[in-house]
């Protein structure tokens, strides 16, 4: 993060912020960077709490003798696609090295190299896919091949995977046959050699949870060689010095009570409303030049939730379960939520689960007692794990967001 004396870091309501821009990282990206020396790691937080952000820092500052190398994943269907994307993304950004590794080897990748031809004309990547009648069956060649050659360069290479249980659930989705074998071929590479000695490091990232995905698949035991760093919270301080250091670094003038107001508020923070409010906050002391007080708190909440630039970002929360949730949990997930909104206070467990049975009974479900409460117990572990509720004290569950229970309350209650 910027120094003291600079001037406060501009707003950011969205992309991912510059490497010196981002704020109460430093400690995080330390052991981060540590980890990675040693081990695989899969990042995990939900959407908009800074992932990417995290990963541009470590591209412009890799751990030691590592050089990094990105890749988005969201949209890929087929693990072809994925080795495809890496060894063209590698290939645009270490042109010289790619040479010195694959240039007049015998070897497919070395091959398609040769053709400069097709590469100036097409691309590396079509050059590539051109090469192979059959990529869908060949992609484990190619990246055998890749990881063989990356570990004899004298570089470590670090490998960075944005949103990767998207790709994973979009291959379950199309390609159902190919996550078992896409799973532990990626496995395979990621134990032999092992991790410290491996010059290859995977930073895997996600924003939903992999487990229940994977459990539902049989799975789970394909990534539980990775180390699992979840990204914390921020914390009511550094929520109250945000505000603070934002508002009075560009000369607002307030009540003191502002910053710890808007914490309240916040529950748990989710940095991009953090970043919208307080810009509201500023938005408005510019407009008025009065001193900002408690009412302008609770009216840049009220404004957020039907701005549309907010509601683009809360609609993902809602629209996300019918995505990942199967049924009857989807179902259950919107109304327990509905319930959950609409009270001011933390809601009982037996209150939910009286509901949850009311719904799956709704639903024509027969199964007995203990299995309903399985479910239920699992229900409420994906809320959790995918940041929508928080368990309280005295068996009761709150939404671990205040700002999207308040607008979960006006549009879906
Ligand atoms: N450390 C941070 N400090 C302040 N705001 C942050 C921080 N990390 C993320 N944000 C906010 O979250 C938004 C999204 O960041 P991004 O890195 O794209 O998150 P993710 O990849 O988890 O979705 C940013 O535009 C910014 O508003
Ligand atoms: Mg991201």
């Amino acid at each position: 993060m910027s120094d003291k004396n600079s001037p406060p870091p501009d707003f950011y309501t969205g992309a991912p912020l510059e490497p010196d821009d981002l704020w109460f990282r430093d400690e995080f990206i330390q052991d981060l960077q540590k980890s990675l020396c040693n081990e695989h790691v899969i990042l995990s937080a939900p959407r908009r709490t800074g992932k990417t952000s995290i990963m541009d820092y470590l591209v412009e500052h890799p751990p030691t003798d590592f050089a990094p190398l990105s890749v988005f994943v969201q949209d890929i269907t087929h693990p072809a696609d994925f080795i495809l994307l890496l060894l063209d993304l590698f290939q645009e950004k270490y042109p010289k090295r790619f040479k010195e590794m694959f240039e007049g080897t015998k070897s497919w990748i070395g091959k398609a190299l040769g053709k400069v031809n097709e590469i100036d004309v097409q691309g590396f990547k079509i050059t590539l896919r051109e090469q192979e009648d059959n990529w869908d069956d060949e992609w484990k060649k190619y990246g055998d091949e890749f990881f063989a050659q990356a570990r004899k360069d004298k570089h470590r290479l670090l490998l960075l995977v944005d949103e990767f249980p998207d790709m994973i659930l979009n291959i379950s989705k199309q390609h159902p046959e190919l996550v078992l074998p896409f799973l532990s071929w990626f496995r395979g590479h990621r134990l032999k050699p092992r991790p410290k000695l491996d010059p290859v490091r995977w930073l895997l990232c996600g924003s939903v949870n992999l487990s229940s995905t994977l459990d539902m698949l049989g799975c789970l035991d394909k990534i539980n060689d990775l180390q699992d760093i979840p990204l914390p919270p921020l914390d009511e301080s550094e929520v109250i010095e945000f505000v603070h250091e934002m508002l009075v670094g560009r000369g607002v003038e307030m009540d003191e009570k502002v910053p710890g107001l808007v914490a309240e508020e916040l529950g748990r923070p989710v940095p991009i409303f953090l970043q919208m409010v307080t810009q509201d906050l500023y938005r408005n002391w510019k407009k008025h030049q009065k001193q900002l007080d408690a009412t302008d708190v609770t009216q840049a909440f009220s404004d957020l939730v039907v701005t549309s630039g907010a509601r683009d970002k809360l609609q993902h929360y809602y629209s996300r379960i019918d995505q990942y949730y199967q049924p009857p949990k989807r179902a259950a997930a919107y109304s327990l939520l509905a319930k959950i909104s609409i009270s001011p206070k933390p809601t009982e467990r037996d209150l939910l689960y009286a509901e949850f049975v009311r719904i799956l009974i709704g639903e024509g479900d027969v199964s007995p007692a203990d299995k309903r409460k399985q479910l239920f117990n699992q229900l409420m572990r994906d809320l959790e794990n995918d940041f929508y509720v928080v368990e309280m004290e005295g068996e009761s569950f709150d939404f671990a967001s205040g700002l999207v229970k308040r607008w979960w309350r006006k549009y879906y209650a």
